[in-house]
Order: structure tokens, then C-alpha cells, then sequence
């Protein structure tokens, strides 16, 4: 088909799909002065017409030139996490101001350092129970990695459909932690429908993780070299575990020693923020958000809640990640993105019921990962070398196990002349970059340095 001829096709088969994408332009957010120096599109798609199953999502346009500059489907974790913490928490084009904050709106500014600068994101809150996505049926908030991925899948042919100048534009997929595994399993499932399935093409040129979960053993099994290099755990206590725990999954150990030692383990790291091991460990669930939540019910639910003031928490624990719940949950805020009434109730950055009902039905990403290079996808895995829940070393330890050729090992790679990180590239255009000093989520903590990554990366430079 001819670009013309597949236009046609698209505008035909556009014309007699149901009603199944609503998406509005937002010019304006509470906490944010002026008008917002991008284009942000908010939207549902429905993805069951009979249950009522509908998907959330926050668009992004690139701010350079969005008829060429790629486009990125972004997946946070969890399952569970809104896409909304790429949006404003991550490499998105939105930052919370902490130092401000006074218990009510928080305010919001422009992230310099934003990917959206050079490429176009769909942050998408996935699955169905996470962020604003909802469904009248409530078996649609029960899913696993296959129907999952399936979805997504499902979601971005049918915002395709309804943006269709975007077909053209080279394609990645994207995601953080959970999301990362998730990524993966999707672009696989893109690359298999566009070489047997039904239209539209898909452009995909590869795909891009961060402190990814793989679901295998790694993943939990590298945190103890790493917790030992990063002083949490003495040489003593790493002796015994690996000596102990020879050919054992860390998860679910066999060996009864084996598991003593890792409860002498998993204790030092709950003392700790895992994610990010130089912040403190804090709650991002607000306790007095009743009253903000409250604003948008009845009258007499109200007049109790509104005598009360605002209690702000402990300094040291205003973070973003509280914050976006003090702010997605007042209700200008649920106005100004047009969120259906009615249709979720208090919001949650990481909603709990999600993650815990998600049943990780594909154990691994790893065969993924090798099936999509050696088809020729380029990929960038990066880490936050911070992190404890996806040490780097695992990362690294199964890159390696692909079994692709090491290119250049590891060397420094520099932003403003200082060293950002340590990179190496395999060949089929894989690539491995730890960020220095970054944590779960590394454009979060490092944003001038992973700015800078993901802009040489996908001008297919050199990290
Ligand atoms: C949003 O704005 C863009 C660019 O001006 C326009 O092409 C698009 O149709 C608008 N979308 C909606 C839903 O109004
Ligand atoms: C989700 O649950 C897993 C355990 O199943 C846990 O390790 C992880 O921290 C949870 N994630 C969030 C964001 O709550
Ligand atoms: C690596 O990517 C380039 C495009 O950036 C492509 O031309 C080349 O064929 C790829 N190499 C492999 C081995 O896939």
C-alpha cells in the first residue's frame, strides 16, 4: 500500500469504528502559573464497549518537531503506578515544587531537563484500577502479564487510529521498574502483530527500560553484592548468604539457613528507602487528605472537614511522590485533566489493590528481551545506580547472559564534563548505561544527565 492508499484505509476503517476515544486538549493545570508551554492531551479509550473497561492516558507532544521527532509509549510500574508519575515525577514535562508547599494545591513547574523536549510520550495509567483508568465491570480490575499486554497493545492501535499523522513517526516503547518488564513484553507484541496481524503498522524501531524487572531471579538475587558494595550489609552477613545460598532464588529460598540469613537480610532493608538509598523512607500516602478529597462531596460530608486545617507533613517527607497525591486528588485538578465524575474515587499514585491482585504470569522478560535485538531493535537499559530493588549489577548479569558481543566495555560516559554514569555497548545496538547517584527512577533524581542520555541515544549517538 502507498502512503495515500493506507491514509484512505485508515479513514475508512476510522469512520466505521464505534465511538472509543475521547481526548481533550488541556491549556491550563492548578499549581501551574500561565498557560503550559507544551501540548497536553488527556483522553479515555475504551477498551471494552461492554463492560465499560476505559484507559487513561496523559499525551505529550514533543516540544521540537512532533511531525518527525519519535514518539514513546511510556508504562510505569507497580502494576499499579499512574502514568501520571512520568508525567510530573520522572523524565516528563512537569515537576512539584516542595519547598512551597502549604498543605493545599501544590505547585507545579516546567521540567528544563524534560524528554518531551525532543520526542513525544504517552504516559498511560495502566492496568484498568490504576490511576483514572476504571471499569463499570469489576473482574476488568483483576489481570495478569498476558492480558496485559494484549491491552496495551490494544490501546496504542486505537490511538493510532484516532492519530493517525503519528503512524509515521519512528516508535519506541518505554518503561520504568515494572513497567520495564512490561515494556518489553509490549514491543514484542507490536513486533509479532505487525509481521502477521491486522493494521495499523506499527513504526517501532525499539525500546528503552529503566531499573527494569526482569521477574527472574536477578533481579532479587543481585541486591546482596549491591547491598554490600553500597555499605548496608557488613562482610560477615554476605559471606553467609552466598555461601549459604548457592543456586537458590532469594525470593523463595529452599535451604533453611539459606532463608535465616536472608530474614537477617530483607530486615536491614526495611530500614531503608530501597528505591533510592540516600532519601529518607517516607509514606506518600497524605493522612489528612480527607479534606482536599472532600471538597468535591456533598455539603454536610463537608462542614466537619473544612473546620479542620490542613496538617502539613514532616519536611523532610514533602516529595514529589506526596504531593501528587495531595494534587490529583483535589478537585480542580480532577476538572481542569476532565476526569469522569463518578468514576474513580480517592486517586493514588501507586494504588496497592493493583499491584497486589496482579497475578506475573510471564516469569521472565529476559527471552524477550534477547527475541526483540536479535530482530534488530535497538535498546538502551539503563539503572540508577542507587537503586536497591534493581541493583545495576543484575541488570548487567543478564545482559550478559543474551550472550551478544561486548563492543566497547565499560567506560565513562560525561555530561558537562563530569562523569554521569558507566556505559557498555553490546552489539545489535544494545546498549547498558548506569546513571551515578540515580535512583529507581533515574530522570527523576538525575535529570541533566538522563536528559542527556535519552537525547543521544535516540539521535542514535553514542552514550
Ligand atoms: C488539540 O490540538 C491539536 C493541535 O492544535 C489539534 O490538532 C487537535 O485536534 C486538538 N484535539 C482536540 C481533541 O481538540
Ligand atoms: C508491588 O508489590 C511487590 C511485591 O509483590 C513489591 O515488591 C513492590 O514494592 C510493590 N510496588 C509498589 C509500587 O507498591
Ligand atoms: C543498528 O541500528 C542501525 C540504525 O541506527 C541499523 O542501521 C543497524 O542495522 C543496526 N545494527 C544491527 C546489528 O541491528
Amino acid at each position: 500500500m502507498t502512503a495515500a492508499e493506507l491514509k484512505l484505509f485508515f479513514l475508512l476503517f476510522y469512520s466505521l469504528w464505534p465511538y472509543y476515544l475521547v481526548a481533550v486538549n488541556i491549556s491550563h493545570l492548578p499549581g501551574f502559573n500561565g498557560e503550559l508551554p507544551f501540548r497536553l492531551e488527556t483522553g479515555y479509550v475504551t477498551m471494552d464497549e461492554e463492560t465499560g473497561a476505559e484507559l487513561f492516558y496523559y499525551f505529550v507532544e514533543s516540544e521540537r518537531n512532533p511531525n518527525e521527532d519519535p514518539l514513546l509509549l511510556w508504562l510505569i510500574g507497580g502494576p499499579g503506578c499512574s502514568g501520571f508519575n512520568g508525567l510530573a515525577l520522572d523524565m516528563g514535562p512537569l515537576r512539584f515544587k516542595a519547598d512551597d508547599f502549604d498543605g493545599k494545591l501544590p505547585t507545579i513547574v516546567a521540567n528544563p531537563y524534560a524528554w518531551t523536549k525532543l520526542a513525544s510520550m504517552i504516559f498511560l495509567d495502566w492496568p484498568i484500577g490504576t490511576g483514572f483508568s476504571y471499569s463499570r465491570n469489576h473482574k476488568d480490575y483483576f489481570t495478569d502479564d498476558v492480558h496485559a499486554k494484549k491491552l496495551i497493545y490494544g490501546f496504542l492501535k486505537k490511538w493510532f487510529l484516532d492519530h493517525p499523522h503519528f503512524l509515521s513517526n519512528p516508535f519506541y516503547m518505554g518503561g520504568e521498574s515494572y513497567g520495564g518488564k512490561m515494556a518489553t513484553l509490549v514491543a514484542h507484541e507490536i513486533v509479532e502483530g505487525n509481521e502477521g496481524g491486522p493494521q495499523p503498522l506499527v513504526n517501532i524501531k525499539g525500546y528503552l527500560v529503566g531499573n527494569a524487572i526482569t521477574g527472574d531471579k536477578v533481579d532479587k538475587n543481585s541486591q546482596v553484592p549491591h547491598a554490600y558494595g553500597l555499605g548496608i550489609i557488613p562482610k560477615e552477613i554476605y559471606k553467609l548468604i552466598t555461601k549459604g545460598c548457592v543456586g537458590e532464588d532469594y525470593v523463595k529460598p529452599q535451604n533453611a539457613a539459606c532463608a535465616a540469613h536472608l530474614n537477617v537480610f530483607n530486615d536491614y532493608l526495611s530500614e531503608i528507602n530501597i528505591y533510592s538509598i540516600l532519601d529518607p523512607k517516607c509514606s506518600d500516602e497524605p493522612s489528612s487528605l480527607e479534606e482536599i478529597v472532600g471538597a468535591g462531596r456533598s455539603l454536610e460530608e463537608n462542614s466537619a472537614q473544612s473546620l479542620a486545617q490542613p496538617s502539613i507533613p514532616d519536611t523532610s517527607c514533602i516529595n514529589g511522590d506526596l504531593l501528587a497525591n495531595y494534587w490529583a486528588n483535589n478537585h480542580l485538578v480532577r476538572k481542569a485533566l476532565q476526569i469522569k465524575e463518578g468514576t474513580r474515587g480517592r486517586w493514588h499514585r501507586c494504588d496497592s489493590n493493583v499491584n497486589t491482585s496482579y497475578i506475573r504470569s510471564i516469569p521472565t522478560s529476559i527471552p524477550y528481551h534477547y527475541n526483540l535485538i536479535s530482530k534488530g531493535y535497538r535498546a538502551l537499559v539503563y539503572n540508577g545506580d542507587h537503586d536497591l530493588r534493581i541493583p545495576f549489577l543484575g541488570t548487567l548479569e543478564w545482559m550478559k547472559s543474551l550472550g551478544f558481543t561486548i563492543l566497547a566495555p565499560w567506560r565513562s560516559w560525561h555530561v558537562n564534563g563530569q562523569v554521569a554514569g558507566y556505559t557498555v555497548m553490546f552489539s545489535n545496538n544494545l546498549t547498558f548505561a548506569t546513571v551515578k547517584g540515580g535512583s529507581h527512577v533515574a530522570p527523576g533524581k538525575r535529570p541533566v544527565e538522563c536528559g542527556a542520555m535519552f537525547e543521544r541515544w535516540i539521535s542514535h549517538e553514542v552514550v
